[in-house]
């Protein structure tokens, strides 16, 4: 029988995922397409660190040179993560004519056009479901299902190490430091945590996406990214009594094929659908003109929701292995925008003692029509425990206004943007 030779190149969270769950299913693939699949090398970095997987000692090697000495190599499978040296293997890989599939979402931020466009050139097929949402299939759903669309806006919650972190500061009343150290021990954080916390493994994914959805290459070091290392306890638990929860969010938004993109922690209203995706889950949700609006969620990180994405696309090369990839071209060219904007919704939050809560509450409202900020809502909630909650939600607020605002009162305010339409119209002035 015929047989494709697979390499795997890392075998740490998500490598031992994909070799797990392809042992567990290799016959059902090898019976569909009837012939014999095997891992026939992994490269790793410590041929003696204790694994999490039982596989041969004589498969491991450290030397890329062995993975590519191998006769009849088909498939490479790239689970080393990083750029450097990954990036001149998967290049090399492509070159030497071998099928790519990489969970890397660095790897595919960066340079995802040029290798896209490489295998194209070779005639090899080159996948990366797993890099965005794990066990999401957006990618895949982008590419084939939706890619007759014009796509408005995609969003949504694509870091399952961040959103572990806040969801579990809250419920668990526990520090950030501490819950930071749980999603590291469950395998979801990446090698350095500051991808997850500080949000470039969110941007890299919002690239990916505005790529598939709009086809532009935005520049990440001009996207607005903002991570959740400052957000408190404190500040969780203020946002919930107001009725919102704090996600960390990606967005990216097509007006007049200029497209928005952003990164950062925002408020939503906790009747919205995303305001309950917790823990590890991510969502994505997608706008467009034929589909309407569509929410995929899931586990967005971990071995198995991550070695599911990887053999998905293993599964569907094997069954498409002579096919040669098609690239979509978009009918209306967009390109990206990166300013902040200023019209955007925020709230601003606080928590003040019961006495002072009205001479506060004032003050403020005072502060923002002098400069004359577009006041949406404002609420002052009855007080608990001695302490009241105050939030006004506002339009058009500029850094002169926060810090005016932040002279006239003598508690710690939060400001964060809350997660709606940029067209969504004014509400009402109070
Ligand atoms: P990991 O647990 O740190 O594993 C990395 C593996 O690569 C290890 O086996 C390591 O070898 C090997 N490796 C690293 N550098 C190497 C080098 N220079 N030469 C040879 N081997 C090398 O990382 P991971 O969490 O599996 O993530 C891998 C990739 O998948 C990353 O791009 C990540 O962003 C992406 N991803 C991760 C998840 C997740 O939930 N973890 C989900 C989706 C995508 P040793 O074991 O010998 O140290
Ligand atoms: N570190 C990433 C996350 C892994 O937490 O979402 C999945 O891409």
């Amino acid at each position: 029988m015929e047989r494709i030779n697979i390499a795997i190149l890392g075998l740490g969270t998500v490598g031992s995922g994909v070799v797990k769950g392809f042992e567990k299913h290799r016959s059902k693939m090898e019976n569909t397409i009837g012939k014999e699949i095997a891992i026939s090398r992994i490269l790793v970095q410590n041929l003696h660190k204790k694994r999490n997987v039982s596989i041969p000692i004589d498969l491991l090697t450290t030397s890329i040179e062995d993975i590519f000495a191998q006769p009849d190599l088909s498939i490479v499978i790239e689970a080393m993560g990083g750029l450097a040296p990954t990036y001149d293997y998967v290049k090399r890989a492509i070159e030497h004519g071998c099928h790519v599939i990489t969970a890397n979402k660095a790897l595919i931020a960066n340079y995802g056009s040029e290798l896209t466009q490489l295998a194209h050139d070779k005639g090899v097929h080159f996948l990366f479901e797993a890099s965005v949402g794990a066990a999401i299939p957006v990618i895949h759903s982008l590419q084939h299902f939706l890619c007759v669309n014009d796509v408005k806006k995609i969003y949504g919650i694509i870091n399952g190490t961040t959103n572990y972190i806040l969801t579990n500061m809250l419920e668990q009343e526990n520090s950030f430091e501490n819950i930071l150290s749980e999603a590291q021990d469950l395998g979801y954080a990446e090698t350095d945590p500051t991808a997850d916390v500080d949000g470039y493994d969110a941007l890299y994914k919002l690239a990916i996406l505005s790529k598939l959805c709009f086809d532009i290459t935005p520049d990440l070091s001009l996207i607005p990214r903002q991570g959740i290392r400052d957000v408190t306890l404190e500040e969780l638990k203020l946002a919930k009594q107001l009725g919102y929860s704090l996600k960390l969010i990606a967005t990216a938004e097509n007006v007049n094929q200029q497209v928005s993109l952003r990164v950062s922690p925002m408020l939503i209203p906790t009747d919205h659908p995303l305001a309950n995706v917790n823990g590890v889950l991510n969502a994505v949700s997608v706008e467009s003109d034929l589909a309407g609006e569509l929410t995929f969620f899931g586990s967005g990180a971990g071995e198995f929701p991550t070695g599911s994405a990887v053999l998905g696309d293993l599964f569907y090369l094997l069954r498409n292995i002579n096919s040669i990839p098609q690239t979509t071209v978009r009918s209306l060219p967009c390109e990206p925008k990166y300013s902040e904007q200023s019209s955007l919704t925020r709230l601003i939050f606080l928590r003040v003692p019961e006495k002072e809560a009205t001479v506060q509450f004032t003050k403020l409202l005072q502060v923002l029509k002098k400069k004359k900020v577009t006041i949406l809502e404002a609420t002052q909630q009855a007080a608990s425990e001695g302490f009241a909650a105050i939030g006004i939600k506002v339009q058009s607020l500029h850094a002169d206004t926060v810090e005016e605002i932040q002279l006239h009162t003598n508690c710690p305010l939060s400001i964060r943007t809350l997660l709606v339409s940029q067209e969504e119209p004014v509400l009402a002035a109070v």
